[in-house]
């Protein structure tokens, strides 16, 4: 006798590995082309699935989830960052969510250093310099950026990136303040400076890098006013999620002069950001590339495999399960 095997809604076109995976233990329906779903059309494509494995971006919200199937039980995000996901919407539905925490932590915080190096160096000027054919050789005045060695960084939100972030800053010497809802023990600080209130914390940041949760407390957290309370010269680092910024605040400062420089990874409503940022010569851009290593992304895939096997396969918890907050 066969079982039939649980049927699974593949919303992208994930790494081949974890496709291979996906197909041999579920009846998988897979989306090679990798376009992207509305929420009707997420609706229908979940016609009969017992599980979705979506990731980022995905139009996961109350309306969608309002009109799923009776027969989904599971929504594993290939993600750390679930904001895409309307959880209170899916436990009134009775259906999990789970995520993707860990398994990203190292290739994110590199990108974070990417972005603060890029963008304390100049880095997009002197590569476009030079792909333009503009570069007429050195001069002792060309693209001078920030040090950073010794620098002060500020870091919003100390979690498993934040923190490994801090590691990372440390081999460059620099003194590393931090603000997080709870304070580290201090085996984790290892000597950062804590700032119960985050406010508090922007004198003190040469760098401010953004490493929280999008949430309805940190939307649109680094605002005019925030902005003006760092130094005169700071650099901004986002590798979390653009909606924590107020992008039209960023880029006067950027315009100003006020911040030197900015480093992002993450954009409010990418892949269509603020138009502001396609002119600024001063900002360091990436098109959300934080996780986007072939191991990373296979371990993301993996684990959000393990969660909808734990669940739909052996009948356990999902061991990554996600609450409204
Ligand atoms: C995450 O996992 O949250 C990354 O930003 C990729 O979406």
């Amino acid at each position: 006798m066969t079982t039939r095997k649980p049927r699974v809604l593949a919303t992208r076109h994930f790494p081949p590995d974890v496709e291979a995976r996906l197909t041999a233990n579920f009846d998988a329906l897979l989306n090679p082309e990798d376009r992207l779903y509305d929420g009707p059309g997420l609706i229908k494509a979940a016609a009969s699935c017992e599980g979705i494995m979506c990731a980022a971006g995905d139009p996961l919200n109350a309306q969608t989830i309002g009109g799923l199937p009776a027969s989904v039980r599971i929504i594993a995000t290939f993600s750390v960052g679930y904001e895409h996901v309307d959880v209170a919407a899916a436990a009134k539905r009775n259906i999990a969510v789970s995520n993707t925490p860990d398994v990203l932590t190292d290739a994110t915080a590199d990108i974070a250093m990417l972005c603060l190096l890029g963008a304390a160096r100049r880095a997009h000027e002197g590569a476009s310099m030079l792909r333009t054919h503009n570069w007429l050789g050195w001069t002792p005045t060309q693209l001078m950026g920030v040090h950073v060695t010794g620098k002060r960084l500020g870091i919003l939100g100390m979690g498993r990136i934040g923190q490994a972030l801090a590691d990372r800053a440390r081999a460059f010497r620099m003194t590393i303040h931090y603000s997080n809802r709870s304070r580290l023990p201090a085996e984790s600080e290892k000597g950062a400076v804590f700032h119960a209130d985050p406010d508090d914390m922007l004198p003190n940041c040469d760098f401010l890098s953004i490493n929280a949760p999008m949430t309805p407390a940190t939307r649109k957290w680094v605002n005019a006013e925030r902005i003006a309370g760092l130094p005169k010269g700071a650099i901004v680092v986002n590798t979390a999620r653009g909606g924590v910024v107020d992008d039209d605040a960023l880029i006067a400062a950027l315009k100003s002069g006020h911040l030197a420089s900015a480093g992002i990874d993450v954009f409010e409503g990418e892949p269509r950001i603020h138009q502001g940022y396609y002119g600024l010569e001063n900002a360091f851009l990436l098109p959300h590339m934080g996780s986007a290593t072939v191991e990373t992304r296979n371990a993301m895939g993996f684990k959000a495999l393990d969660n909808l096997e734990a669940f739909l396969l052996s009948g356990k918890k999902p061991p990554d399960l996600v609450k409204a907050s």
